[in-house]
Protein backbone atom coordinates (compact mmCIF):
# COMPACT_ATOMS: atom_id res chain seq x y z
CA UNK A 1 0.00 0.00 0.00
CA UNK A 2 1.25 3.36 -0.74
CA UNK A 3 0.96 6.34 0.83
CA UNK A 4 1.09 9.68 -0.29
CA UNK A 5 0.79 12.88 0.40
CA UNK A 6 -1.33 15.22 -1.35
CA UNK A 7 -2.17 18.38 0.58
CA UNK A 8 -0.87 19.79 4.24
CA UNK A 9 -3.25 17.46 6.19
CA UNK A 10 -4.64 15.05 3.54
CA UNK A 11 -2.97 11.43 3.18
CA UNK A 12 -4.12 8.94 0.10
CA UNK A 13 -3.43 5.40 0.91
CA UNK A 14 -3.61 3.36 -2.85
CA UNK A 15 -3.29 -0.33 -3.55
CA UNK A 16 -3.05 -1.82 -7.08
CA UNK A 17 -5.02 -4.92 -7.84
CA UNK A 18 -3.06 -6.07 -11.09
CA UNK A 19 -5.96 -8.65 -12.01
CA UNK A 20 -8.19 -6.27 -13.08
CA UNK A 21 -6.07 -2.98 -13.94
CA UNK A 22 -7.22 -1.03 -10.76
CA UNK A 23 -5.54 1.24 -7.77
CA UNK A 24 -8.10 1.34 -5.16
CA UNK A 25 -7.58 4.62 -2.99
CA UNK A 26 -8.69 5.60 0.57
CA UNK A 27 -7.89 9.09 2.25
CA UNK A 28 -7.41 10.59 5.72
CA UNK A 29 -8.50 14.30 6.64
CA UNK A 30 -6.68 15.65 9.49
CA UNK A 31 -8.18 18.25 11.73
CA UNK A 32 -9.26 18.31 15.37
CA UNK A 33 -11.91 15.39 14.24
CA UNK A 34 -9.94 13.07 11.93
CA UNK A 35 -12.12 11.34 8.85
CA UNK A 36 -11.43 8.32 7.05
CA UNK A 37 -12.83 8.57 3.56
CA UNK A 38 -13.68 4.62 2.51
CA UNK A 39 -11.93 1.76 4.20
CA UNK A 40 -10.83 -0.37 1.66
CA UNK A 41 -11.49 -4.24 1.87
CA UNK A 42 -10.86 -6.15 4.79
CA UNK A 43 -7.05 -6.78 3.55
CA UNK A 44 -6.55 -3.44 2.55
CA UNK A 45 -7.71 -2.22 5.99
CA UNK A 46 -5.86 -3.78 7.98
CA UNK A 47 -2.81 -2.36 6.13
CA UNK A 48 -4.79 1.17 6.99
CA UNK A 49 -4.62 0.61 10.31
CA UNK A 50 -1.15 0.51 10.65
CA UNK A 51 -0.53 3.49 8.44
CA UNK A 52 -3.58 5.78 10.26
CA UNK A 53 -1.99 5.16 13.60
CA UNK A 54 1.07 5.89 12.85
CA UNK A 55 -0.28 9.30 11.28
CA UNK A 56 -2.56 10.60 14.16
CA UNK A 57 -0.22 9.06 17.47
CA UNK A 58 -2.09 9.63 20.21
CA UNK A 59 -5.19 11.56 17.88
CA UNK A 60 -8.22 9.72 17.71
CA UNK A 61 -10.26 8.68 13.95
CA UNK A 62 -13.52 10.49 14.82
CA UNK A 63 -15.71 9.60 11.40
CA UNK A 64 -15.23 7.18 8.80
CA UNK A 65 -17.56 8.53 5.96
CA UNK A 66 -18.23 6.13 3.01
CA UNK A 67 -20.05 6.93 -0.10
CA UNK A 68 -21.86 3.35 -0.94
CA UNK A 69 -22.13 -0.24 0.74
CA UNK A 70 -19.36 -1.86 -1.43
CA UNK A 71 -16.29 -4.38 -0.26
CA UNK A 72 -13.81 -1.85 -1.49
CA UNK A 73 -15.51 1.30 -0.27
CA UNK A 74 -16.49 -0.11 3.22
CA UNK A 75 -15.54 -3.99 3.26
CA UNK A 76 -13.24 -2.91 5.84
CA UNK A 77 -15.58 -1.20 8.48
CA UNK A 78 -15.44 -4.28 10.89
CA UNK A 79 -12.03 -4.22 11.09
CA UNK A 80 -11.27 -0.20 10.98
CA UNK A 81 -14.03 0.24 13.39
CA UNK A 82 -12.46 -2.58 16.11
CA UNK A 83 -9.40 -0.66 16.19
CA UNK A 84 -10.60 3.18 16.66
CA UNK A 85 -14.34 2.07 18.17
CA UNK A 86 -14.77 6.06 19.14
CA UNK A 87 -14.94 6.40 15.66
CA UNK A 88 -18.56 7.01 13.82
CA UNK A 89 -19.29 5.85 10.22
CA UNK A 90 -21.19 8.48 8.33
CA UNK A 91 -22.99 6.89 5.18
CA UNK A 92 -26.76 7.31 3.44
CA UNK A 93 -29.45 5.96 5.20
CA UNK A 94 -29.67 2.75 2.58
CA UNK A 95 -25.69 1.95 3.53
CA UNK A 96 -26.40 2.13 7.60
CA UNK A 97 -29.46 -0.51 6.72
CA UNK A 98 -27.20 -2.51 4.69
CA UNK A 99 -24.99 -2.57 7.28
CA UNK A 100 -27.14 -3.35 10.28
CA UNK A 101 -28.27 -6.26 8.15
CA UNK A 102 -25.25 -7.75 8.66
CA UNK A 103 -24.89 -6.98 11.74
CA UNK A 104 -22.61 -4.07 12.36
CA UNK A 105 -24.85 -2.06 14.95
CA UNK A 106 -22.76 0.75 15.14
CA UNK A 107 -23.92 4.37 16.01
CA UNK A 108 -24.16 5.41 12.53
CA UNK A 109 -24.34 9.26 11.35
CA UNK A 110 -26.60 9.08 8.38
CA UNK A 111 -26.58 11.52 6.22
CA UNK A 112 -29.41 12.56 3.28
CA UNK A 113 -28.31 14.86 0.04
CA UNK A 114 -27.90 18.39 1.36
CA UNK A 115 -26.93 17.72 4.55
CA UNK A 116 -23.08 18.33 5.83
CA UNK A 117 -20.44 17.64 8.17
CA UNK A 118 -18.80 20.10 9.86
CA UNK A 119 -15.92 20.27 11.97
CA UNK A 120 -13.22 23.30 12.31
CA UNK A 121 -11.12 22.16 9.56
CA UNK A 122 -13.24 21.17 6.95
CA UNK A 123 -17.22 20.68 5.71
CA UNK A 124 -18.08 17.77 3.86
CA UNK A 125 -21.43 18.63 1.89
CA UNK A 126 -23.29 15.73 1.12
CA UNK A 127 -24.33 15.18 -2.30
CA UNK A 128 -26.75 12.15 -3.96
CA UNK A 129 -25.09 9.32 -5.54
CA UNK A 130 -27.62 7.50 -7.14
CA UNK A 131 -25.35 4.53 -8.49
CA UNK A 132 -26.22 1.25 -6.97
CA UNK A 133 -28.14 -1.73 -7.81
CA UNK A 134 -31.97 -0.72 -7.53
CA UNK A 135 -30.46 3.05 -7.74
CA UNK A 136 -30.02 2.90 -3.94
CA UNK A 137 -28.56 6.21 -2.86
CA UNK A 138 -25.29 6.97 -1.97
CA UNK A 139 -23.37 9.69 -0.95
CA UNK A 140 -21.03 11.71 -2.63
CA UNK A 141 -18.97 14.58 -0.87
CA UNK A 142 -17.25 17.95 -1.39
CA UNK A 143 -14.88 19.36 0.78
CA UNK A 144 -16.01 22.62 1.24
CA UNK A 145 -12.89 24.61 2.91
CA UNK A 146 -10.53 22.59 0.42
CA UNK A 147 -12.49 22.44 -2.55
CA UNK A 148 -12.09 18.82 -3.00
CA UNK A 149 -14.54 16.43 -4.50
CA UNK A 150 -14.62 12.77 -3.14
CA UNK A 151 -15.48 11.20 -6.69
CA UNK A 152 -15.76 7.93 -5.15
CA UNK A 153 -16.37 5.22 -8.48
CA UNK A 154 -17.80 8.27 -10.33
CA UNK A 155 -14.99 10.00 -11.94
CA UNK A 156 -12.28 7.22 -12.07
CA UNK A 157 -8.98 6.11 -14.36
CA UNK A 158 -8.29 2.50 -14.87
CA UNK A 159 -4.45 1.52 -14.51
CA UNK A 160 -1.33 2.33 -12.78
CA UNK A 161 -2.33 5.61 -11.43
CA UNK A 162 0.67 8.46 -10.54
CA UNK A 163 2.24 9.46 -7.73
CA UNK A 164 1.78 12.92 -8.18
CA UNK A 165 -1.56 14.82 -9.37
CA UNK A 166 -2.30 14.75 -12.76
CA UNK A 167 -4.26 17.81 -14.48
CA UNK A 168 -8.18 17.53 -15.52
CA UNK A 169 -10.84 19.65 -16.94
CA UNK A 170 -13.64 19.37 -14.63
CA UNK A 171 -16.17 19.82 -17.00
CA UNK A 172 -15.18 17.09 -19.52
CA UNK A 173 -14.92 14.78 -16.33
CA UNK A 174 -18.88 15.63 -16.00
CA UNK A 175 -19.49 15.31 -19.05
CA UNK A 176 -17.47 11.80 -19.22
CA UNK A 177 -20.28 10.08 -16.62
CA UNK A 178 -21.64 7.32 -18.00
CA UNK A 179 -25.02 5.58 -17.95
CA UNK A 180 -22.93 2.34 -16.68
CA UNK A 181 -22.02 4.51 -14.13
CA UNK A 182 -25.39 6.19 -13.44
CA UNK A 183 -28.10 4.18 -15.11
CA UNK A 184 -31.12 6.78 -14.83
CA UNK A 185 -30.82 9.46 -17.49
CA UNK A 186 -32.82 11.62 -15.08
CA UNK A 187 -30.96 11.15 -12.17
CA UNK A 188 -27.30 11.35 -14.19
CA UNK A 189 -28.36 14.63 -15.50
CA UNK A 190 -29.17 16.19 -12.09
CA UNK A 191 -25.85 14.49 -10.33
CA UNK A 192 -24.03 16.61 -13.64
CA UNK A 193 -25.92 19.91 -13.39
CA UNK A 194 -25.29 19.60 -9.14
CA UNK A 195 -21.69 18.95 -9.78
CA UNK A 196 -20.77 21.50 -12.65
CA UNK A 197 -22.05 24.25 -9.80
CA UNK A 198 -19.64 23.41 -7.83
CA UNK A 199 -16.16 25.31 -7.01
CA UNK A 200 -14.04 22.03 -7.20
CA UNK A 201 -10.26 22.14 -7.47
CA UNK A 202 -9.41 19.18 -6.73
CA UNK A 203 -10.73 15.98 -7.09
CA UNK A 204 -9.82 12.77 -4.73
CA UNK A 205 -10.88 9.52 -6.75
CA UNK A 206 -11.75 6.20 -5.60
CA UNK A 207 -9.97 4.18 -8.20
CA UNK A 208 -6.81 6.08 -10.28
CA UNK A 209 -4.84 9.24 -9.50
CA UNK A 210 -5.43 12.44 -7.71
CA UNK A 211 -6.66 14.79 -10.12
CA UNK A 212 -6.59 19.20 -10.29
CA UNK A 213 -9.37 20.80 -12.14
FE1 LIG B 1 -18.14 1.06 -5.50
FE1 LIG C 1 -14.91 1.67 -5.76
Amino acid sequence: MEQIKILDDLYLFRTMNQDINLTFNQYLLLGSRPVLIHTGNVQQAEELVMKIKAILGKAELSYIYFSHFEADECGGLGIIHSQFPQAKPVCSQVSARQLRGFGFNYDFVVKAPGEWLETPEYKLDFISYPAEMHLWEGLLAFEAQRKIFFSSDLLLRMGVASATPVEADWHQEIRDITPQQVASPEARHTLQQTLAALPVKYVATGHGPFLTV
